[in-house]
């Protein structure tokens, strides 16, 4: 969703911001703009559409100031164009500000300065915070940072906003409740970003901006104070990112590089949390908690999107190998059917970003009725990450992919070490059990390397796909979660209505839809539910579905019924998601690929969800 950028230094700002900006294009956007100060005045440029619109605008009139502040809008109030597009200015010209997340209470602040004669030219839910601050600094004899109190203090909702003003044209301001800030320092320049990607060219010792606090920025150093004006120090923290990550690497797309990064990220995943002799699982994030962890008598999985699918293999595991209750829950909804939680049932909350808002409100749901949070993130100092009460970072690197890859196996892979952790602890499984799982897990990375190899073959299957309208994916048991994955990933990039469906419902309604128009991607693996997923494909085969399996190495059997088979390696039946989900991944890739979709920023899409 939207991203901001700002820079204070002796460079021009505007480059810098711009550039910045374009690192941010992953989060989903439709429009970006860009603010500076010359000529004593505040500038801004902002333009609907990519963000290459806006370089070349600031370029061609060339736009130069020593700071900067910019932004890309994922619009919420008011439709993608010029004038809703940030920065905002206020009714004065004084200050312009950038806004991430969103104010809940903007109608009733808008209507009163309205009343005061303040004109607003845009429709967005943004544009306030620039004519309330105006109004409180004029109030407050010009005094930024206690103005930003005051502001700070009326504003309800989220937010992170960043502040430029005419009357001290050498400093930044900002101020930031529940959306990621994130401060980059450098040799006489300073940075700031939503994420770390705009940062990591020019600094890696950043500071995570907390909730409630305020900035203050210039080009040689930084003030930062809590909400009652007293200044507070942060440690500096190591960016943990590198160029390499942030760019493609000779891949043609982000999603491509990051479903070939699967062999390492799982991997990484694991790396250091399983004993050399694969005796024992090993998780450092969880040695206070460990106790609450190991006692719970209910897991819970919160999560949204691919998280959720996740969460759901989860259930599957974690009931099966801990024999301890499990539920699984989309976030967004958690909150709302007034769930009932129990003080010490143990909360998993699974985040790729870290920042999404669904499951961020969740988590302080279960937190309310005594629940212990055990956070799931990849992104390193993300809120989730800081909100839960422990957990354990997956490590799969930064993953701007749009549609989640390796981030959802990195995911899947902590998940059974803390499932095979717990069932360790309680006994559920033998030492001989949980050596033969840790053996299996780690052989995964090299059977996922063998699944990619395949990415030729399946590119030949994505072109039967290229005209269809509609598809189902299917699967049974813990292969059931992988079909929703499937069909999420497909429609995600190639917007073909894709339906995941348990395959043994597929009698209970969706077998309406097959005929020789809507294909089916059936998980068949050799697991226990094998016999009866191959009654599933007879029953297509009999309407004139078309049919794509994926099948264990060497099964005659579905080669001589599907249409089209991808054959891969056998692993445990618990284990398998890992595998039967590379496959859907490439089908996915290779289909939008061959209807011409732009894989890496799909419409309406947006990398990190940061409103409800
Ligand atoms: C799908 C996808 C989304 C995210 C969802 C949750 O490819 O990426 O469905 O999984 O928005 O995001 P995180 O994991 O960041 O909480």
């Amino acid at each position: 969703m939207c991203g901001i950028v700002g820079y204070i230094g002796d460079k021009n700002g505007i480059d810098i911001v711009v550039k910045g900006l374009q690192r941010l294009e992953y989060r989903g956007y439709d429009s970006a703009g860009v603010a500076g100060i010359s000529a004593g005045k505040i500038q801004i440029v902002k333009k609907n559409g990519r963000v290459d619109v806006l370089r070349q605008t600031v370029e061609d009139v060339k736009f130069s100031s020593h700071v900067g502040i910019g932004h890309t809008r994922w619009a919420t109030h008011g439709e993608p164009s010029d004038i809703n597009a940030h920065p905002h200015i206020s009714h004065k010209g004084k200050v312009a500000i950038v806004h991430n997340g969103i104010i809940e209470n903007y109608l009733s602040l808008k209507k009163e300065l309205q009343k005061k004669g303040k004109v607003f030219l845009s429709e967005t839910d943004s544009e306030v915070i620039a004519h309330l601050l105006e109004e409180v600094l004029e109030n407050s004899a010009g005094d930024m940072i206690a103005a930003l109190q005051i502001v700070q203090r009326t504003l309800v909702g989220a937010f992170a906003v960043v502040i430029l003003s005419v009357d001290e044209p050498n400093l930044i301001y900002a101020i930031k409740k529940g959306t990621p800030l994130v401060l980059g320092i450098g040799k006489g320049e300073n940075f700031l970003a939503s994420d770390g990607t705009p940062l990591v060219q020019y600094t890696k010792s950043v500071i995570y901006i907390g909730d409630g606090e305020i900035l203050r920025l210039s080009a040689n150093d930084f003030q930062i104070y809590n909400s009652d004006i007293q200044e507070i120090s942060h440690a500096t923290s190591v960016l943990e990112m590198e160029m390499s990550m942030i760019e493609k690497d000779g891949y043609a797309h982000f999603m491509l590089k990051e479903i070939y990064e699967q062999p390492k990220t799982i991997l990484d995943s694991m790396r250091g949390r399983i004993a050399a002799d694969m005796s024992e699982v090993k998780l450092g994030g969880i040695n206070n908690y460990a106790p609450q962890l190991y006692n719970a008598n209910r897991y819970l999985f919160l999560a949204c999107g691919t998280s959720y699918h996740a969460g759901m293999v989860a259930r599957y595991v974690f009931e099966q190998l801990c024999r301890v209750s499990c539920e699984v829950d989309v976030a967004s909804e958690f909150r709302y059917r007034k769930p009932v939680i129990h003080a010490g049932d143990a909360i998993f909350a699974i985040s790729q970003s870290g920042e999404t808002a669904d499951t961020i409100v969740a988590i302080e749901e279960a937190k309310h009725h005594g629940a212990n949070i055990f956070g799931i993130c990849n992104v390193v100092g993300s809120t989730i990450s800081r909100v839960s009460h422990e957990g354990a970072y997956t490590h799969a690197g930064v993953e701007i992919g749009v549609a989640s890859t390796k981030a959802f196996t990195a995911q899947l892979t902590v998940l059974y070490l803390f499932a095979l952790k717990i069932a360790q602890s309680k006994g559920t499984l033998t030492p001989a059990q949980i050596k033969q799982y840790c053996s299996e897990l780690h052989a995964i990375p090299d059977q996922v390397s063998e699944i990619l190899a395949l990415s030729p073959q399946i590119l030949e299957i994505s072109k039967s796909l290229k005209d269809i309208h509609s598809m189902l994916f299917l699967g049974r048991g813990v292969q059931f979660p992988i079909a929703l994955e499937g069909a999420l990933k497909m429609k995600e990039i190639t917007y073909i209505h894709a339906e995941g469906y348990a395959a043994g419902e597929m009698k209970h309604g969706p077998i309406a839809l097959i005929d020789e128009f809507v294909p089916t991607v059936i998980i068949a693996i050799k697991d226990s539910n094998y016999l009866k997923v191959l009654s599933n494909i007879k029953e297509i085969k009999a309407r004139k579905g078309k049919v794509i399996a994926i099948v264990n190495k060497g099964d005659d059997d579905i080669k001589g019924i599907a249409d089209f088979c991808i054959e891969i390696p056998e692993t445990s039946e618990l284990l398998a998601p890992l595998l039967t989900t590379i496959p859907l991944q490439l089908l996915a890739y290779h289909t939008a690929n061959v209807r011409g979709c732009d894989i890496d920023k799909p419409r309406n899409l947006a990398k990190s969800v940061t409103v409800e």
